[in-house]
């Protein structure tokens, strides 16, 4: 297969051993989901308006996807504009639509060539005409692509996927194809925009914010979370080596002991204690 050629830059031979490294200190992140925040602060930073910083922006979405592909991370999910943005001034919301077309009309054939599939989740057809039919372009373009799933949430949020899920769930009981009882953790997780996409193993925020703002709230349950004040322009593929190493240092207990930890203890004893 051909270098990765995203950033047109040639990967250097240091960052080679970096990833080198990585994948031999332990297991990846099989899905990567990205809360890509703090653009404007960055753009104010610097004196300019914010729009600069959604520039800016992707530059590191580039460089973030080249990385992920060529270290093998099955998919990359990036919150690239939610349900709530579109309250924003209507110049800011244009610019951003803007940007989306642009950078996809020129990043579509390269995606393409390094084998990465692209696809959208979340309310597309609330985007312009023209976005939508970029969007499809992509996808289209891309869909038998199995390098690296590349995602864009684009108009969404959590409850919005959540509230989708129901309605759909609710028209097949009312049709009778399903029973109320049928109803369970895998029923809906498949009536998600994200049925054919494992749950995201590492979140990572930019910008320093803890919280959530409406992402992926379902699928996020068992998600590990990595928080950095740098603002998303400023995010580049050494610190998501970081964000990585720190996923690999995570002991994912799922509500369980860690294995080793306890040795049986008799009923006996747990009551001895209790009472
Ligand atoms: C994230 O950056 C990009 C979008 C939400 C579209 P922001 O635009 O939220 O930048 P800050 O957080 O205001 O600095
Ligand atoms: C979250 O960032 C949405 C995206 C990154 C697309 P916001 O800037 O919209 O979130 P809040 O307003 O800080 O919660
Ligand atoms: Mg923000």
């Amino acid at each position: 297969m051909k270098p990765l050629t995203l950033t047109n830059n040639a990967q250097s031979d240091s960052d080679k051993r970096n990833q080198e490294k990585l994948v031999a200190a332990g297991e990846l992140p099989r899905h990567i989901a990205i809360i890509m925040d703090g653009n404007g602060r960055w753009a104010q930073t610097k004196g300019n308006i914010r729009i600069h910083g959604h520039k800016a922006g992707v530059d590191s979405v580039r460089d973030i996807t080249e990385s992920c592909a060529q270290l093998g991370v099955e998919h990359l999910t990036l919150y690239a504009f939610s349900t709530e943005n579109w309250n924003r001034p209507s110049a800011e919301v244009n610019g951003l639509m803007k940007l989306l077309v642009a950078s996809l009309r020129d990043e579509a054939e390269n995606l393409h060539e390094n084998n990465i599939r692209f696809s959208t989740i979340g309310q597309i057809e609330r985007l312009p005409v023209n976005c939508q039919k970029k969007i499809q372009e992509v996808t289209d373009l891309t869909k038998d692509n199995d390098r690296l799933q590349l995602c864009l949430a684009l108009s969404y949020s959590g409850r919005w996927d959540i509230t989708e899920a129901v309605k759909k769930l609710a028209v097949e009981v009312r049709n009778g194809n399903i029973n109320p009882e049928d109803i369970d953790d895998s029923l809906i997780s498949s009536h998600l925009s994200t049925a054919d996409i494992p749950d995201p193993d590492l979140i990572i925020r930019t910008s320093g914010e803890f919280r959530i703002s409406n992402f992926l709230l379902w699928q996020l349950a068992y998600s590990e979370l990595y928080i950095t004040k740098t603002y998303w322009p400023d995010f580049k593929r050494d610190e998501l080596y970081e964000a990585i190493k720190s996923f690999q240092k995570r002991d994912r207990r799922y509500g369980e002991v860690k294995k080793g930890y306890t040795k049986a203890i008799s009923s006996t004893v747990i009551n001895q204690i209790i009472s």
